[in-house]
């Protein structure tokens, strides 16, 4: 009896310790198939400042497409707009052995540290959309953000600002687009007399600050012909306390970004006109070089330029913006698909 018991608790444990083996087995098979998988693919880490503004969505879903069918992988972070967040976001990307980290950076000027420490891991770094200052970037996509406050400018002079008189209500001052955007704009206000009332800022680009601009200063406003907004949520918020004072219609204004209610608003005619920015143009080609960077490639095309961060020169793929106002919105805004035109012209008859 005992015999048979003993005989029965082997069998058992012989059972239990080949199962465990095979168990074993199957998992180091599992893990040899996941690290050659990780082998093949390209790991991209992408930190974004925040999704408060439409357009960033669509770089996101963009880019994580493109990359996709480059057979890389995109890791996404959100910072929330706080820039101790972004920094250590950056840091987990380069804790996960990412091959390159892709930023829009929250502040031009707070990322020297972080880019060096990725940089001295091997990891390759692109400012997206917005440059990084002195750090050791591998690459600067975006539009032409001078060109973007050209388009602005231009836009009001052909529209009778010539001799008039305006207010400047821009974005984030630790955003270094927003003064390539101003100082593009104030040559187009010099070169046509126009005389700048007052300049103001949306820290951390929070628009409802330009609301609270608008009723603070009303009798500036009064005697303004025009506001040049940052972008079209400022712009937003900007029409919005100008429609609380009847003025809504009567003074120009300008964005950027060609958000579907900045567009409503110029076939409504509250707001003078846009800067469109094909997005689409802009996540894919930085798909390809986040790619072509994290296989060892050189960058190739001739869209390729240079631009000084303060330490080096940088490799710069510069695209082009282009105005929207009422007279092109069809060919540029509807044609290209970015909005349909039943949305666009939702509230016009
Ligand atoms: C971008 C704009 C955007 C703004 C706020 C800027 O750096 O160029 O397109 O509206 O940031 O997110």
């Amino acid at each position: 009896m005992f015999d048979m018991k003993k005989r029965l608790s082997v069998l058992l444990a012989a059972m239990i310790f080949m199962l465990l083996l095979g168990g074993c087995a199957s998992k180091e098979e599992q893990k040899d198939l996941s690290s050659d998988n990780k082998e093949e693919k390209l790991k991209i880490g992408m930190c974004f400042d925040s999704f408060v503004i439409e357009r960033w969505q669509r770089d996101r879903d963009i880019f994580v497409q493109a990359a996709k069918e480059l057979g890389a992988e995109v890791n996404i972070q959100n910072a929330n707009g706080v820039v101790e967040e972004q920094i250590r976001q950056i840091d987990y990307f380069i804790k996960k052995d990412m091959d390159v980290i892709v930023i829009v950076c929250i502040d031009s000027d707070a990322l020297s540290e972080s880019v060096k420490d990725a940089k001295d891991a091997g990891i390759k770094v692109i400012a997206y959309d917005r440059l990084i200052n002195n750090a050791d970037i591998d690459l600067y996509i975006s539009f032409d953000n001078e060109m973007v406050g050209t388009l602005m400018g231009e836009a009001l002079v052909d529209n009778g600002l010539f001799g008039g008189k305006v207010i400047m209500v821009g974005g984030s001052p630790s955003d270094n687009n927003v003064s390539l955007v101003e100082n593009a704009f104030l040559d187009v206000m010099d070169r046509n007399g126009v005389e700048v009332l007052d300049s103001t800022h949306c820290d951390g680009w929070r628009a409802e600050l330009a609301a609270d601009y608008i009723f603070d200063n009303k009798d500036l406003v009064n005697e303004c012909d025009a506001i040049m907004c940052g972008n079209d949520n400022v712009a937003s918020q900007v029409v919005n306390a100008l429609a609380v004072q009847r003025l809504a219609g009567k003074i120009m204004v300008t964005g950027q970004d060609a958000d579907l209610e900045a567009c409503q608003r110029i076939v409504e005619g509250t707001q003078l006109m846009t800067v469109y920015k094909p997005v689409e143009k802009l996540a894919k080609r930085a798909a390809e070089c986040a790619v072509a960077l994290a296989s060892g490639e050189e960058l190739e095309g001739t869209d390729i330029g240079v631009i000084d961060n303060g330490k080096i020169d940088v490799p710069y793929v510069k695209l082009e913006p282009i105005m929207v106002t009422k007279d092109n919105m069809d060919e540029t805004i509807i044609s290209s698909g970015f909005h349909l035109k039943d949305e666009v012209y939702l509230n016009v008859k």
